[in-house]
């Protein structure tokens, strides 16, 4: 379903006073000439969010007006997912993608919850139905399924337990030590199985959905920005492929990428990741240079200051999910935020 938007809001002087303190978060990286156009956005959500008892939950690859001047809470999956179950607000807006709306009405299913733009997908749980997952327990009776986040609804109510790629190794550990099995499955992200196979014992048998931004990185990207700058520090998301991780300095979740960002500092980092991750992150490290490697995921990006207020506005999309999915999707989360929280890394 394609969301009509509210027509341009005019820029005037007062928008421009109330909008200021915004913008002086922002200006590093939103350029002035686009400013006129987000302010009056920027205002209007603000003040109706605060009037209808509403909580923005951005996910860190929204856009930096987004995720600076008008969400509540920022961060990864796994912490957008913890949020979303503890929340007070009585409306969650999802700043991201499909799946992640689901997850919040899962985890606070008496809360109305909205997406801006309810056709923002994810080639991750496209690759994967629950029809998929049933085959797959068929073949491999007695095997744990392991689903990654990034799923349906359906796909979870089949799966035992989900995962972030902040919670994999944890995850997958601790379910294959539950069940008294050596190996489980993992679906549907082939790289994030790869990837967490390397730091277990524990075998996985993983389905092949790929990220449509994370596996056009390449390692020859990674040697290319070594051999313009053989300082710099790279950090990959591990729903790249093995063979760009290998490449990295480390690998996490993007909340663990910016953790790490934090701690160590470096002069000059490159993010290989969404976009808009390094905007961000740009914000609160102003004297950290940025390499950007520009690989936009074309779901989030329909996520905009103008649908999250039509979506205030209107109170549309609605999430829902059926009764039945939902009871049985439920269990696999909660038993996903019941593991230790353990990061995988590098
Ligand atoms: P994170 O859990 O690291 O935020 O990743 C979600 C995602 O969709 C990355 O592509
Ligand atoms: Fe899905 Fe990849 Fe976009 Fe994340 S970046 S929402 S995994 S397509």
């Amino acid at each position: 379903m394609v969301v009509k938007t509210t027509i341009r809001l005019p820029f005037t002087p007062e928008i421009a006073r109330a909008a200021e303190p915004f913008y002086r978060k922002v200006a590093h990286v939103v350029p002035e000439i686009e400013w006129p156009v987000h302010a009056p956005y920027v205002v209007a959500i603000n003040k109706l969010k605060a009037e209808r008892n509403a909580v923005i939950l951005a996910h860190n690859y929204m856009t930096p007006e987004i995720y600076h001047c008008v969400a509540d809470v920022v961060g990864d999956s796994l912490h957008l997912a913890r949020i979303a179950a503890r929340t007070e607000a009585k409306i969650i807006v999802q700043a991201g993608v499909h799946f992640m709306a689901e997850t919040s009405k899962l985890l606070s299913p008496d809360k109305t919850v909205l997406i801006p733009d309810a056709t923002a997908g994810c080639s991750l749980a496209e690759s994967i139905t629950a029809a998929d997952v049933r085959a797959l327990k068929a073949k491999h009776p007695g095997l744990p399924v392991v689903s990654y986040v990034n799923t349906s609804a359906a796909v979870k109510a089949e799966s035992d337990v989900c995962c972030t790629s902040a919670n994999a190794l944890a995850v997958v550990e601790d379910i294959a030590r539950e069940w008294g099995v050596d190996t489980v499955i993992m679906t549907p992200d082939e790289f994030l199985a790869q990837n967490t196979a390397k730091k277990t014992a524990v075998k996985i048998i993983a389905w092949k959905g790929h990220c449509e931004v994370h596996e056009r990185f390449t390692p020859a990207d990674i040697r290319g920005f070594r051999k313009a700058d053989p300082s710099v520090t790279v950090l990959a998301h591990p729903e790249c492929p093995p063979a760009v991780v290998a490449e990295a300095d480390y690998a996490g979740s993007t909340a663990e990428m910016q953790r790490y960002i934090a701690d160590k500092h470096p002069k000059r980092a490159v993010l290989v990741t969404e976009c808009s991750m390094s905007d961000n992150i740009a914000v609160d490290f102003p004297d950290i240079d940025f390499v950007r490697p520009c690989n936009l995921c074309p779901h989030m990006k329909k996520i905009g200051l103008q649908n999250i207020l039509h979506a205030l506005e209107t109170l549309t999309v609605e999430v829902r999910v059926d009764a039945d999915i939902a009871a049985r999707a439920r269990r696999s989360v909660e038993r996903m935020l019941a593991v230790g929280k353990t990061p995988v890394a590098a």
